[in-house]
């Protein structure tokens, strides 16, 4: 069936940095739906000749040169279309319906790249405004809300619009390469399987860490801080695909019953555990790549008075049999010394040492800046007696499959939603149980009044961030 993808917030950054960009790819590549209209949505009066200008030069500024052609260009700009409204205003919505000329052959793809406060009332005027039937679905990016009651609120008024089969609750994270082959990983070869538990392994770390600051997003990011923007979502279901049992299916339902019984087995964390567990920065000024970084509360949009934390660190448990007494460090932040995003599993070291230089063993599994895995082992150095030094076994990713071009995460999952596919998105269950252990984290807080710990930009966190896991004998990667 022909099909149309509507994108809300049509003139902002995810949709000119990230969405539009994906969708040229995926037109280049004879991906996209033959004659499936691209409709760019926001409240700004333009012309299509000029909203077609503005995706041109966010498109060529964003591909690489080897990757665009002037006429795979051309040809995708007939697809774009244009059209200004409010969003909150039911009688837009009418004029929306008559644009697309609605007649129920042709099918909707919602993509909300907008505030979430905008979310319900754009869910309930679809829904009143008859835009809401079988042939439509509506993508919803993250952070869902703001607590889990304000998640909850929203669920239920896109529930009440859309079926849970229509919506796509999207976390690019699970659309990078590299995380699906951490599934690969784990679920393709019987290595792993065996020592993938508490006998085994020591502890298990995940950071994502970048030099960026909050660009031009401070209104946003200061009412949402790391927290709600990268842990309650990102970091979390990278610990789901870690700690999950094996699905019975790679399937939507199956994968994602086996990442919420996780995310509900996640050890509260609240009372005085808040202060011991968790550690909160917010960079002040300093250098990262060379240049002279300001501090937080003086980027554009963020209050100068901001308790707004731009980094989180936290020590997780998972109550369960696989998992029980296994730390999981989690740790994010921005205007950091160096963007890495990996998880570490540190293995336990070997029962009976016989050589004085042995190290326990770690996988390594790198998402950015370059994907790749690798395991630590122990080998002994040439020569004369027994020298241990620690060796990588790696597998480089981009060199194994250099023929293919990278995927970027919102290519894949833009093709998973037309195709129909949520393996990838997350369920409204698992958003909730996110954020049920994510709330009183962040009321503990509030009521601890645990301001953030200044770290200077282009630094490794605040001092307190490396104790959590020193008070454990360990270290961060
Ligand atoms: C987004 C966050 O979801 O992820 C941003 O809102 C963050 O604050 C970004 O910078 C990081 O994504 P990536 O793919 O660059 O690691």
């Amino acid at each position: 069936m022909p099909c149309d993808m509507l994108v809300f917030g049509g003139t902002g950054d995810l949709a000119l940095h990230k969405l539009l960009p994906a969708l040229y790819h995926l037109h280049r590549e004879n991906r996209l739906p033959q004659d499936m209209r691209i409709i760019g949505i926001s409240r700004k009066s333009l012309p299509r000749e000029h909203y077609i200008d503005l995706a041109g030069r966010h498109c060529r500024a964003q591909i690489e040169r080897k990757d665009f052609s002037e006429t795979s260009w051309l040809s995708f700009s007939e697809r774009l279309e244009y059209f200004a409204m409010n969003a909150e205003q039911t009688a837009d919505f009418g004029r929306l319906a008559s644009f697309l000329g609605v007649n129920g052959q042709r099918g909707c793809i919602y993509y909300l790249a907008t505030a979430p406060q905008l979310f319900e009332s754009i869910a309930s005027n679809l829904a009143l405004t008859g835009l809401t039937g079988a042939n439509t679905r509506i993508v919803i990016e993250k952070p869902i809300g703001h607590s889990l009651q304000s998640a909850l609120a929203i669920n239920a008024k896109i529930g009440e619009a859309f079926s849970e089969e229509q919506v796509f609750r999207i976390d690019h994270y699970l659309g990078k390469e590299t995380v699906q082959n951490l599934m690969a990983l784990r679920f393709a070869n019987a290595l792993f399987e065996p020592v993938w538990r508490a006998a085994h392994i020591d502890h298990v770390q995940i950071s994502v860490n970048e030099t960026i600051g909050v660009e031009n997003r401070g209104e946003y990011y200061d009412h949402a801080g790391a927290m709600r923007d990268m842990l309650q979502n990102h970091l979390l279901q990278l610990l789901c695909l870690v700690a999950m049992e094996a699905p019975v299916r790679f399937d939507a339902d199956s994968v994602r019953n086996e990442k919420v019984k996780i995310l509900q087995a996640l050890r509260p964390i609240s009372g005085m555990d808040v202060q011991d567990k968790t550690v909160r920065g917010q960079y002040s000024a300093g250098h990262v790549g060379g240049h002279n970084a300001s501090a937080y509360y003086f980027e554009k949009g963020v209050d100068n008075d901001s308790d707004t934390e731009t980094f989180v660190a936290l020590e997780a448990e998972i109550d369960n049999w696989r998992w029980a007494g296994v730390p999981f460090y989690l740790r994010t932040g921005k205007r950091l010394a160096k963007k890495t995003s990996e998880i570490v599993i540190q293995f336990k070291p070997v029962p009976h040492s016989l050589f004085n230089d042995s190290q326990a063993n770690h996988l390594l599994i790198r998402l950015q800046p370059e994907e790749r895995i690798s395991i630590e082992l122990m080998a002994k150095t040439p020569g004369k007696g027994m020298h241990l030094e620690p060796v990588e076994l790696e597998i480089n990713l981009a060199k194994a499959f250099q023929d293919n071009r990278r995927w970027k995460a919102y290519e894949r999952l833009l093709l998973d939603v037309i195709e129909n596919d949520s393996t990838l998105f997350m369920r409204r269950d698992e958003v909730e149980a996110a954020w049920q252990w994510v709330d009183p984290i962040l009321k503990g807080w509030q009521q601890h009044y645990q301001r953030p710990r200044p770290y200077p930009a282009g630094s490794n966190g605040p001092e307190q961030a490396h104790s959590l896991l020193e008070k454990n004998g360990c270290a961060w990667h």
